[in-house]
């Protein structure tokens, strides 16, 4: 039987598309765009140094869909329009000179922005104010805002701008794939969230109402790229805002939501739980990327949390898991690939990095290869 190395750096088919391994970049943003969201060449180069250190998949991070409600944070990056798409150009070029290719994730903050330049308001499903406080490190102050209900309308737009940054993604930037941000606590996990989502139309409910949101973004994301490039989704239980937060409905949920997606056809699912080598829920045996493995036969499993110690991520990869992706490790070691290959010890994260504000240091630029 292979060693977890052997294994994990071998390629790997993502759809038609081939990675060279299967280690990636978890999505992290780093607040460190221009104020109207442009990549900089500084962004090319942090980005850079994980596919000259081995990472066959990076993800960007978290790219804000639309000029209306999705934006989180000041000085995040956005895809909301051909300039935008434009100055990532440069940042794939290096990462496609490494023979490495990179996903972009969009996303639609909800009600947890904190910071957008087109309007001063947030919407949600419902009127509940988010849990927690503003996230400090994107420059953030308080509790999160009141936010406003979703109108039919509003809801119609957030969809059209998942369409429309995925088209400027994979048409005018030329990422490789595209990850659709189902996760932690952001507008589409809000829909799926029973405390956060109180509709009583279509779009609450029951757990497969309130995943109906997610589906419905896939459908039109794949009808308008599907086929050109994977399309895949982000999951998780805990939200920024609630690392803690389980579903209700347990096993019931799990098999609602990754049965749902891979009839939606998904490519690829990501799961992300704190841990995810540990059971998902209290008293069940399995992890949730055994569950979204059991539910979800046809997807690519990635699987993210902690997985930068070897014997975890191996037991995550023993129970399904077909790529890893590494958050805050690879922040500290850009080229964990190459030091998996040549048995050399990985750095310790050391979270100072992201303060006080979260965006890129000239100290890990330094970490260069
Ligand atoms: C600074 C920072 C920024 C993050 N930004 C995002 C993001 O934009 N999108 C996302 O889905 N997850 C984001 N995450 C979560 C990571 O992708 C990952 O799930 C988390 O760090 C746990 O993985 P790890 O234990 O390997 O660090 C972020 C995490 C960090 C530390």
């Amino acid at each position: 039987m292979p060693s977890y190395q052997d294994q994990i750096l071998t390629p790997y088919d993502i759809k038609h598309l081939k990675l060279k391994n299967r280690l990636a970049v978890a999505p992290m943003t780093r607040v460190s765009a221009t104020v109207d969201g442009l990549a900089t060449s500084e962004m090319a180069q942090y980005y850079e140094r994980f596919a000259k250190g081995g990472f066959g998949l990076i993800f960007s991070e978290g790219l804000y869909t639309d000029q209306k409600h999705s934006q989180g944070y000041p000085f995040q990056p956005g895809i909301s329009e051909v300039r935008q798409a434009g100055a990532w150009r440069p940042v794939i070029e290096r990462i496609h000179a490494q023979r490495s290719v990179i996903f972009a994730q969009v996303m639609h903050a909800g009600a947890l922005s904190q910071g957008n330049r087109f309007v001063d308001t947030a919407l949600a499903p419902s009127d509940v104010r988010p849990k927690g406080s503003q996230m400090k490190f994107y420059y953030g102050h308080g509790p999160y805002r009141v936010p406003q209900v979703m109108s039919d309308e509003s809801i119609a737009d957030a969809i059209n701008g998942f369409v429309s940054a995925s088209e400027l993604a994979l048409n005018v930037a030329g990422f490789d794939g595209l990850e659709i941000h189902g996760a932690n606590g952001y507008l589409l996990d809000q829909f799926l969230t029973d405390y956060s989502n109180q509709r009583t139309d279509k779009w609450g409910g029951d757990v497969s109402a309130r995943i109906g949101l997610t589906l419905e973004v896939i459908k039109a994301v794949k009808a308008a790229v599907g086929g050109k490039a994977p399309v895949g989704v982000r999951i998780s239980q805990g939200k920024v805002n609630d690392f803690e937060h389980k579903w209700p409905e347990r096993e019931g949920a799990a098999e609602v939501i990754f049965g749902s997606l891979d009839q939606a056809g998904i490519d690829f699912i990501h799961v992300t739980e704190y841990e995810a080598w540990k059971p998902a829920f209290e008293g069940c045996s399995e992890t949730l990327v055994e569950l979204a493995n059991r539910y979800a036969p046809n997807a690519t499993i990635i699987a993210n949390g902690g997985l930068h110690v070897s014997e975890h991520a191996a037991e995550v990869v023993r129970s399904g898991a077909d790529i890893i992706s590494i958050g805050k490790s690879a922040l500290a070691n850009p080229d964990l690939p190459n030091r998996l290959k040549s048995q050399t010890p990985l750095a310790d994260f050391d979270g100072s990095i992201l303060n006080p504000i979260a965006n890129i240091k000239d100290c890990e630029l330094a970490l260069g290869y």
